[in-house]
């Protein structure tokens, strides 16, 4: 794949270099010290949700590989490294006890952060739940929202100011519908109404979270939440098909972006969805509790889509997107059955998404036009392919050095335009399991071997490291 955009451009000298990973991604060792099972581990062993049957019980063994790991991330140049905690191997049962041995795990990769030189940035959430909390109906009940908040402070308590900065939510979008309308990701609950009541548990966990880490560390504590906004355009400018896309942006965007940054639902969602649930699950005071202020919004942007008023997908709830296609295209649109998603112009990643950096631009713009005083750092982007160990024993990816060079370039063309955009975190940093593909889908600048768990540098990685040494998007 060769590069679409052009070479040269420079990025401001303060930006933030990093790249992310998240916990049952990489840390296998899933009944380790202390370790109880997640809404992951249990839904990568229902037969049929995870491609292969493949499970995170050892994923990359990052846990046993920390030094290793960071001195990668040092070598490679990295300025911040996003991770994220896994809550049932610091509080196994998601609610009570702490475990001593998974708060010293975390606090030891933080020192060792830190020692190397590279910012921690912490995601409280990146989707692995306590498994005990889902049989009580997971982000389909308050009470998660309150536990987390619980769970929060300890952390704050344990971490402290060696954080560099705090996310409480990676895409809720993720855990509301793929959890709980397609059932496509654990806990594979296909239950519409129950969707947008995870979706409120979750927007208020972020809330509770965010109070009570500053409530511990003081106000100024940097506070985020990273969303996967959807870059929908409209297939015409005929009414029907515009009236498709704001659908969509409800119920993918506005109904996060609304109570987070505005206080508010978008109206038109109560509407929208009147038919699934009277949103009776929103009590007084909640918006209030939702809307603190944001040190950064994270972005994660991966393809974009385009739609059409139609018959929408005829999935049915449950079924994993056949391979090649966005998952996402595959959740019955909770509130807009009438959406047909079109087809994207190639190319494509090997997870079947379209590559258009210019999406990335334009979603930046947007916010920038909306949220003026709002800085942002793109939480994630990247690419899968099928990569190969060439003879040399190098893996020469590049496809993925040119979806990197034209994605970073149109963050570099966003802030020319004056979007705040303060950092890039690169997914990821290895290889790992791809929720419902398993191994099959690999994202590494780093490639793991999934035998030996040997870890090799690719030509992305190397690449990338001298676009942070330089700050300039070379060829
Ligand atoms: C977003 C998710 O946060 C991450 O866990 C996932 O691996 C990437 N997208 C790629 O699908």
């Amino acid at each position: 794949m060769p590069t679409t955009r052009p070479s040269g451009r420079q990025l401001p000298a303060d930006f933030l270099w990093g790249s992310a990973t998240a916990s049952y991604q990489i840390e296998g060792a899933h009944d380790e010290d202390g370790r109880q099972p997640s809404i992951w581990d249990t839904f990568s062993r229902t037969p049929g949700k995870v491609l292969d049957g493949d499970t995170g019980d050892v994923a990359v063994d990052h846990y046993h590989r920390v030094p290793q790991d960071v001195a990668i991330m040092k070598d490679l140049g990295l300025q911040a490294y996003r991770f994220s905690v896994a809550w049932p191997r610091i509080q196994p049962t998601g609610s009570g006890e702490f475990n001593q041995a998974g708060l010293d795990f975390y606090s030891d990769l933080v020192d060792r952060l830190i020692d190397a030189g590279i910012k921690p940035v912490v995601t409280l959430y990146h989707w692995d739940l306590p498994q005990p909390l889902e049989d009580e109906g997971g982000w389909a009940n308050r009470r998660t929202a309150l536990l987390f908040a619980d769970y929060a402070r300890k952390l704050a308590e344990v971490l402290g100011d060696r954080v560099h900065l705090w996310t409480t939510l990676n895409e809720p979008w993720c855990s509301a519908f793929l959890g709980y309308a397609s059932g496509v990701h654990a806990p594979g609950v296909t239950d519409a109404a129950k969707s947008l009541a995870a979706v409120h548990h979750l927007n208020l966990a972020h809330g509770l979270a965010g109070r009570a880490i500053r409530e511990v560390l003081g106000d100024d504590t940097p506070i985020s939440i990273t969303l996967n906004l959807h870059v929908t355009r409209a297939a015409t400018e005929a009414p029907e098909d515009v009236e498709a896309k704001r659908r969509i942006d409800t119920i993918a965007n506005e109904v996060f972006l609304g109570p987070l940054l505005g206080g508010e639902y978008p109206k038109e969602v109560f509407a929208d969805t009147e038919h699934i649930s009277d949103w009776g699950f929103v009590l007084d005071g909640d918006l209030d509790l939702i809307h603190i202020p944001l040190a950064v919004l994270g972005v994660n942007f991966y393809a974009t889509g385009r739609v059409k008023h139609g018959t929408g997908p005829d999935l049915e709830p449950g079924t994993p997107g056949p391979d090649g296609h966005r998952v996402s295209e595959h959740t019955p649109w909770v509130g807009a059955d009438d959406v047909e998603w079109l087809p994207q112009p190639g190319p494509h990643t090997a997870m079947g998404w379209n590559i258009e950096p210019q999406g990335l631009v334009d979603l930046l713009l947007e916010l920038r036009d909306r949220y003026p005083n709002l800085p942002l750092a793109i939480t994630e982007n990247g690419a899968a392919f099928y990569d190969t160990v060439s003879e040399d024993g190098r893996v020469h990816d590049a496809d993925r050095v040119a979806y990197l060079h034209d994605h970073i370039d149109a963050v570099g063309e966003a802030i020319e335009a004056g979007a705040d955009v303060r950092g890039y975190f690169v997914w990821s940093l290895l290889d790992n399991f791809e929720w419902a593909y398993g191994y099959d889908r690999r994202f590494g600048v780093v490639r793991v071997d999934y035998d030996t768990h040997e870890r090799t540098v690719k030509d992305s990685g190397l690449w990338y490291r001298e676009l942070i040494r330089t700050g300039t998007v070379a060829p």
